[in-house]
């Protein structure tokens, strides 16, 4: 099939890439000419395991363009809009990337049938108001009605970032939300290979062991949209959950690694997301809880649950501060160095990192800051040139002559540092990470989260 893809963010290229893995021929259109000149290149424009390897392989059954023009909707099967939805300032999220996206297509549509695929998180609701701007569009240009000539359909996406490819290759399962017969059984078709999963699996990302088919849901456009908020949301509030029962722990003398061990055996648990430490960031979760929020406010409706595990996920960034002012007594005038500074390992991403409101409270209760990370720097030298950190591309640099140090991101080059050599001083282990016995046993005061 001919797909265009709307948006080159992890999303858009993510699925771009795999679809052209699987056999399909992809366009994808972004409006940033720089990032399309990038990917014309072969590079992507973040890092992601795997992916420019992928982008590779594919070759030329991918295609990079800048303009709905280029894009040759008229030999297009199916269009994914996967463009960004930040949030704005009242949590609600802003659509003027979706509405321009909708209006191209709807400037560029002839008489062929085109399914139309949000794949971008989009506030509940928003797959009819696409269709709504787009048959408004149509019919203002052309004079006539569109009935019978598209169908919008709701695909969210679940991948992780870090695990992007993992988990678009692989995925727990695919949701299309559409009441139109052909936008479902098209979106069937284009998928049939993971559904089936009967492709080889590229170099590196191996099938996991016993998957031989992946589920597939099939619902009302609504409900597809509200699926991908309540599962963003369920996850996060199992974060915040452990890490509320992690503030028990550490009151009582319990351990929460413990603890979330203890009640994920349990199958109508589950072990994961249940890691106590400083809590979510990323493009996500803080994201998509606020949307849900601002969503039910619309319709008069408290979240409680759910801005409960707002308030405790960002309550651990002051947190991580509060116990470091414990061990040191005066941040004044002392140094501390992070370790990590991206949201999570494997991505360059900064959105909504804990690192950077930790590094700004420490900064104002006047400690200063240094920090390393793998990958991530490039962009906060870039994003954040101002913010008061000294970035270090050495992690030698960052713990030179530390008060304190805070692991911030479970790198896991942090384990392997030569920790014999480092000066033994409180550690704030974020992620409960490094090795603590071992840590403690060279006198560093070791401060692990619920523990
Ligand atoms: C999340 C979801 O996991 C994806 O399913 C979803 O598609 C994606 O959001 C999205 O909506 O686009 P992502 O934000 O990339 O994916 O990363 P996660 O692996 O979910 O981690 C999110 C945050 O939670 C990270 O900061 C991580 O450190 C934190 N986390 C995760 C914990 O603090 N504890 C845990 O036990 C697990």
């Amino acid at each position: 099939m001919h797909i265009l893809i709307i948006g080159t963010g992890y999303v858009g290229l993510t699925t771009g890439v795999v679809f052209a893995y699987i056999g399909h021929e992809v366009t994808c259109l972004d409006t940033n000419r720089e990032k399309i000149a990038q990917l014309q290149a072969g590079k992507a424009p973040f890092y992601e395991p795997h992916l420019d390897e992928l982008l590779a392989q594919v070759g030329g059954r991918m295609r990079f363009v800048s303009s709905m023009e280029e894009a040759d909707l008229a030999h297009t099967d199916v269009v994914f809009i996967a463009v960004g939805t930040p949030s704005l300032p009242d949590g609600n999220a802003d659509l003027t990337y979706l509405r321009q996206a909708a209006e191209s297509i709807a400037e560029a549509m002839d008489d062929h049938f085109l399914v139309i695929v949000n794949k971008s998180t989009v506030p509940i609701g928003s797959g009819n108001w696409v269709g709504t701007l787009i048959k408004d569009a149509y019919e203002k240009r052309n004079g006539k009605k569109v009935e019978g000539k598209f169908a919008v359909v709701s695909n969210p996406e679940f991948l992780r970032q870090g695990a992007a490819l993992h988990d678009s290759l692989y995925p727990d399962r695919i949701v299309i939300g559409s009441e139109n017969t052909h936008g479902v059984e098209t979106l069937r078709e284009l998928f049939k290979p993971i559904l089936q999963q009967n492709f080889t699996p590229p170099a590196g990302l191996p099938r996991p062991e016993g998957l031989q088919e992946v589920p597939l849901l099939v619902c009302d456009l609504t409900s597809a949209e509200v699926i991908k908020y309540a599962a963003n949301a369920f996850l996060a509030l199992k974060i915040s959950y452990i890490n509320e029962i992690g503030h028990l722990a550490q009151k009582v003398g319990a351990d929460a690694t413990l603890i979330a061990k203890g009640i994920g055996l349990d199958s109508r648990i589950g072990e994961r997301f249940l890691n106590p430490g400083i809590g979510w960031g990323g493009s996500c979760f803080g994201k998509d809880t606020a949307a849900l929020v601002a969503t039910a406010k619309d319709y008069n409706l408290a979240m409680p649950i759910v801005q409960a595990a707002r308030d405790v996920n960002y309550h651990q960034r002051t947190w991580v501060v509060d116990a470091l002012q414990d061990a040191l007594k005066i941040l004044k005038g002392k140094r501390v160095a992070l370790l990590g500074f991206s949201f999570k390992p494997d991505t360059d991403d900064l959105r909504d990192a804990p690192s950077l409101d930790i590094a700004r409270l420490l900064l104002q209760r006047g400690a200063s800051v240094r920090a390393h990370d793998p990958v991530a720097l490039e962009n906060a030298r870039r994003l954040y040139p101002d913010l008061g950190v000294r970035y270090c591309a050495q992690v030698d640099e960052a713990l030179e002559d530390a008060d304190a140090i805070v692991l911030v991101t479970e790198w896991p080059m942090y384990r392997e540092l030569d920790w014999e050599h480092i000066k033994p001083v409180p550690l704030v282990d974020g992620r409960n990470f490094l090795d603590r016995e071992r840590l403690s046993a060279l006198g560093f005061r070791v401060i692990g989260v619920g523990r």
